[in-house]
C-alpha cells in the first residue's frame, strides 16, 4: 500500500476559525478558568484538608491533564468536525471502528450534566453582584450573611431565576457563533479576569492572615487524606482544565493547522493552574482573617467571603467585583460545555445555529432544576454521594470526566497511528513529542486506572504490604 501522505488527511474546518494562536489560547482559557477554579477549587481542597489535596491536584493536571489536553487539541483539529463526528471518523481511519464516536457522544452528555448545576451557581453568583453592590453585606453579621445565601438557595424561584438569566446569557452568545460570539466575549473577559484577580490578591496580603492562607494550601499532611480525596483531585484537576469530555477537542477543530499544540497547551494549563492557586490565595487569608470554616461545603464563596467583604473597608465594591469576576469565568466555562453538542446537532440534524442552541440549552436549563431543587424541596432526598447536585458533581468530575479522558488519552495513543499524531503535533522526532507520547501512553492511563482502584479500597491490602510496619 502506498504510504499515504499525512497532510491528505488534514481537514478544513465547518465552522470557521480561531483568529489566531492568542484568540484560541483564550478561548481555551477562558473554558479551563471558572467556577472550578474560583468557587470548587477551594472548597474542594478545604473539604480535604487542603495541603495534602493541592499537592495530589498539581501533580494531576502536569501528569495528567496536561498529556491528554494535547490529545484533544491534536484529535479535534486533525478531525475538525464536532466531537462525536471526529471521534468515528478517525476511529474509522485509524482503526476501522466507527464506535469510537460513544466518546463524543460520551462528552455530549457528560457536557450536559455539567452545565445543569453549572448554571445554577454561576446564577447565585448573578444574585451576588447585586447583593454586594447594594450593600447588603457591609457590617452584616454571620448570622444575616447565612439567612441571605439561605433565602437565596432556599427558594425555586430566586435560584431559578437567576439559573434562567445564566442560561439565556449563555444561550445567546452561542448562539452567535465561533467568530463573533465565542471569540468576542473571551477576548475581554479573560484578561478582566486576571486583573481583578491580582487587584483581590494584593487586599488579600493586607488582611493579617495571607502567612496562614499560604500555609493551608501548600503544607500537606498526607495522612489526612483519603483514596475518594485523591479521586477528588483528580476529578478537579479534569474539571478544572475542562478536559474529559471533548470541550477541548470541539476548539481543536477551529485551531489554524500551522499553530503548536505543545506550547498552546502548556500556555493555557499553566496559566488556570495559576488562577485557581491565585484564586485560593485570595479566597483562604479571608477565612482564616475571620475565623471561617474552609470546610464550609459548596457555600464557602457565599457564606464566608460576604462576611469578609462586609467587614474590611471598600467591601462592597471589592465584593461586586469578585462575583462580576465569577459570572464572566463562568460565562466562558458554560459556552464551552454546550459548544460539543451544539456543533453535534448542527451537523447531524441540519438544524441552523440559533435553533441548535435553544434546543440544548432547554433541555439543560429544565435538567438545572434538580439541582436548583437539591437545595431546597429536594433537600433531604438523599443517596450514594448526597443530594442530586452532589451526585451529579461526584459522577461527572470524579468519574465520567476521568473516563472520558481515559479514552482519549487511549486513543490518541495507542489507537492513532505514530504518523498522525506526530503530524499534528508537528515536533516529528523531538523530545517534546516523545515526552507527550510517554505520557499520553502510561503515565496517564496507568494513573487514572489506580487512582479508581485505590478510591474503591482494593489498593489498600497492596499499601500495606509495601510499607514497613510501624
Ligand atoms: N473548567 C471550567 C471551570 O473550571 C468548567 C468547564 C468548562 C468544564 N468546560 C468544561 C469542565 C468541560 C469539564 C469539561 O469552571
Amino acid at each position: 500500500m502506498p504510504e499515504q501522505s499525512a497532510s491528505s488527511t488534514r481537514r478544513d474546518s465547518l465552522h470557521g476559525l480561531w483568529s489566531s494562536r492568542f484568540a484560541f489560547i483564550l478561548a481555551v482559557t477562558g473554558s479551563a478558568v471558572g467556577l472550578g477554579n474560583i468557587w470548587r477549587f477551594p472548597y474542594v481542597a478545604g473539604a480535604n484538608g487542603g495541603g495534602a489535596f493541592v499537592a495530589v491536584y498539581l501533580l494531576c493536571v502536569f501528569a495528567i491533564g496536561l498529556p491528554i489536553m494535547m490529545a484533544e487539541v491534536l484529535i479535534g483539529r486533525r478531525g475538525r468536525r464536532n466531537p462525536v463526528a471526529t471521534m468515528t471518523l478517525l476511529g474509522e481511519e485509524e482503526a476501522g471502528h466507527p464506535s469510537w464516536g460513544l466518546v463524543g457522544l460520551l462528552g455530549v452528555v457528560t457536557g450536559f450534566l455539567i452545565l445543569s448545576f453549572y448554571s445554577v451557581i454561576a446564577g447565585w453568583t448573578g444574585a451576588y453582584i447585586i447583593k454586594s453592590a447594594i450593600g447588603e453585606f457591609v457590617g452584616a453579621e454571620p448570622a444575616t450573611i447565612a439567612g441571605s445565601f439561605a433565602a437565596l438557595t432556599g427558594s425555586v424561584l430566586n435560584s431559578g431565576f437567576w439559573h434562567t438569566v445564566f442560561m439565556a446569557v449563555t444561550m445567546f452568545v452561542v448562539a452567535r457563533g465561533v467568530e463573533r460570539g465565542l471569540e468576542q466575549a473571551v477576548r475581554f473577559m479573560v484578561p478582566a479576569l486576571v486583573v481583578i484577580l491580582l487587584i483581590l490578591l494584593g487586599y488579600a496580603m493586607n488582611t493579617g492572615a495571607f502567612q496562614q492562607g499560604f500555609a493551608f494550601l501548600f503544607k500537606p499532611d498526607f495522612a489526612a487524606l483519603t483514596g475518594n480525596g485523591v479521586l477528588a483531585a483528580m476529578g478537579q484537576a479534569f474539571f478544572s482544565l475542562s478536559i474529559g469530555m471533548a470541550a477541548v477537542m470541539a476548539y481543536g477543530a477551529y485551531l489554524p493547522q500551522q499553530t503548536s499544540i505543545i506550547g498552546t497547551s502548556v500556555a493555557v494549563v499553566c496559566a488556570d493552574t495559576a488562577i485557581a492557586i491565585l484564586a485560593g490565595l485570595v479566597i483562604f487569608p479571608i477565612v482564616f482573617a475571620n475565623g471561617l470554616d474552609p470546610n464550609a461545603g459548596p457555600g464557602l464563596i457565599f457564606e464566608t467571603l460576604p462576611l469578609a467583604f462586609g467587614q474590611l473597608p471598600g467591601g462592597a465594591i471589592f465584593g461586586a467585583l469578585f462575583f462580576l469576576l465569577l459570572a464572566f469565568a463562568a460565562l466562558t466555562s458554560g459556552i464551552s460545555l454546550m459548544e460539543p453538542a451544539v456543533a453535534w446537532i448542527m451537523e447531524n440534524h441540519g438544524l441552523g445555529r440559533a435553533q441548535a442552541t435553544t434546543l440544548v440549552g432547554t433541555i439543560i436549563w429544565v435538567l438545572g432544576f434538580t439541582t436548583v431543587l437539591s437545595f431546597n424541596r429536594l433537600s433531604d432526598f438523599r443517596f450514594w454521594n448526597g443530594t442530586i447536585f452532589d451526585n451529579i458533581g461526584f459522577l461527572t468530575s470524579n468519574i465520567m470526566l476521568p473516563v472520558g479522558g481515559l479514552l482519549i488519552t487511549v486513543f490518541a495513543g495507542w489507537v492513532m497511528c505514530q504518523n498522525s499524531s506526530a503530524d499534528e503535533l508537528d515536533e516529528t522526532a523531538g523530545t517534546l513529542y516523545r515526552l507527550w507520547r510517554f505520557l499520553a501512553r502510561y503515565v496517564a492511563p496507568v494513573a487514572v486506572l489506580l487512582i479508581f482502584l485505590n478510591a474503591t479500597g482494593l489498593l489498600a491490602p497492596v499499601f500495606d504490604a509495601l510499607m514497613p510496619q510501624g
